[in-house]
């Protein structure tokens, strides 16, 4: 089957049309797809950063593979992927609390509630879904990293997606040099802004002790803080959309558990559903070596070393052989909760894994200290729920609607009574729990903007 690489329209819909969990395509070259749990997990479990050529690439985005700046972490490998990660991990805090956390949670929920103040006629001009979808997850991590905030509209409008065109000078078009220069003169004020701020002394110290040099570590943070945080977008996006819908307000206010199982919930949903690729070496002295994976169905399938292979996080949160009707988004789905190591359904209590797959890490993994230091799964893994359990908190005390007669092209935040809160449009029908919906891919927006593709159409 012949596959673009990159997202489309309806990408998502048609990966799962395919049938199968697993299946050989041609996207240039030949490759393997996995899209169930068993055979990715098999396959992110021998993920070693030390290991040269053993990658990821994400096809939607042209970074070149020769360049050691300003690049996500995991489409390295060897010392220079190692030293990037000791760092990113030295400066994120180990647990979600402290007055580090504190501070920059207080920084995004204040952000919420100015929310607030916006006036009727100002709010064609304020995107709740940029805030949603990126804003708040960069504001919050770059408040940890530095503590205080880097302006990050300055970095929107003058940096992302620019850091990555940097690669191709001095080949890149012509028409972009006014952006790369842009680019240039603001990454100076950038770095100043890292050089002086709240943490300066902190992060020095850390880019020192894990053996990168100053600019090296700068590109890497300027990197987490616009390409990676974006990983949370869907998460934010459907937070955004289904929390007006919820009956039972208070209850996920009053009860942690449900709280903590929503949001592992939006985890299990989580796009965009780009593919990730990764090419493996398991044997490169061995040109005709081939490995094993089985699925969740218990099929096996022989894969040829060096074989590319794909993974889609959003089709892994599908996997009918772990979740009970995984097209259904189930808030309660994770109460109680299960073990973190537990990777199966347990039919007796009906306790069901969770999605620590959406973060690039196979279930249980995420406890394993030694497998953390040389994965390439989320820095951030233990930080994503307790983060989107406090914007979730923050947005119960709030009233909102969406307009849904804008075309969905700004979304206006409204002050509004509880009972004129609408229905979401058909596709994500409330069911008869009333913090189920309807997630099924021909429900989906399936937009053109990846992040969407897992969100309903409003
Ligand atoms: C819900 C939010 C997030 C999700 C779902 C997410 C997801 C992921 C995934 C799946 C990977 C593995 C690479 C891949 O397979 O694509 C990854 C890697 C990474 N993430 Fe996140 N991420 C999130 C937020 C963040 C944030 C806020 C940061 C830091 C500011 C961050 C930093 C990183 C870094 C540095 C890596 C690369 C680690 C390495 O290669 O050693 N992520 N993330």
């Amino acid at each position: 089957m012949a596959m673009s690489p990159g997202w489309k329209k309806g990408g998502l819909c048609n990966r799962w049309e395919h049938g199968s969990a697993v299946y050989a395509g041609n996207v240039g070259e030949p490759a393997v797809f996995l899209l169930d749990v068993e055979s990715s997990c098999h396959r992110l479990e021998s993920v070693d950063n030390r290991k040269p050529g053993h990658h990821y690439d994400v096809p939607a985005l042209r970074w070149r593979g020769d360049q050691d700046v300003a690049k996500p972490n995991f489409l390295r490998s060897g010392p220079q992927a190692v030293k990037t990660r000791d760092f990113a991990r030295s400066m994120l805090p180990e647990k979600p609390t402290g007055e580090r956390w504190d501070a920059a949670m207080a920084f995004v929920q204040k952000r919420i509630q100015s929310w607030a103040e916006y006036e009727v006629e100002e709010l064609p001009h304020f995107d709740i879904k940029w805030e949603l979808q990126l804003g708040l997850l960069r504001l919050f991590a770059s408040h940890l990293f530095f503590g205080e905030c880097l302006e990050i509209s300055f970095v929107e409008n003058n940096i992302y997606p620019a850091p990555q065109l940097e690669f191709w000078y001095p080949y890149f078009p012509n028409w972009l040099n006014p952006a790369y220069h842009k680019m240039k003169k603001s990454k100076e004020s950038i770095w100043d802004f890292m050089r002086e701020c709240t943490r300066a002394g902190e992060i020095k110290a850390a880019y020192e002790a894990a053996g990168l040099a100053e600019t090296e570590a700068f590109e890497a943070m300027l990197c987490m803080l616009t390409f990676n945080a974006s990983g949370g977008g869907n998460c934010g996006l459907n937070l955004l959309y289904y929390l007006p819908h919820f009956t039972g307000k208070e209850q996920m206010k009053d009860e942690d558990e449900l709280l903590t199982s929503f949001c592992y919930e939006l985890l299990r949903n989580n796009g965009p559903p780009a593919m990730l690729k990764m090419g493996f070496k398991d044997s490169p002295e061995n040109e005709d070596y081939y490995s094993v994976v089985n699925t969740s169905k218990g099929e096996s399938f022989a894969i040829k070393n060096g074989t590319t292979c794909y993974f889609n996080s959003a089709v892994l949160g599908r996997d009918e052989t772990r979740w009970e009707n995984p097209h259904t988004f189930r808030a309660d789905r994770f109460c109680p909760m299960p073990n973190a190591n537990q990777s199966k359904r347990d039919t007796t209590t009906g306790s069901e894994p969770l999605p620590v797959l959406a973060l690039g890490c196979p279930l249980g993994r995420g406890a394993d200290e030694e497998y953390l230091k040389n994965a390439h799964c989320c820095v951030f893994i233990d930080l994503i729920v307790p983060f989107l359990k406090g914007v979730t908190l923050t947005l119960l005390d709030f009233e909102y609607r969406l307009d849904y007669q804008s075309e969905a092209v700004v979304s206006k935040l409204v002050k509004t009574k509880k009972e004129e809160v609408p229905q979401l449009s058909g596709s994500a029908r409330k069911s008869k729990c009333p913090f189920a919906f309807d997630i099924s891919a021909e429900n989906m927006n399936q937009g053109a903007n990846a992040t969407e593709d897992c969100a309903p159409p409003v």
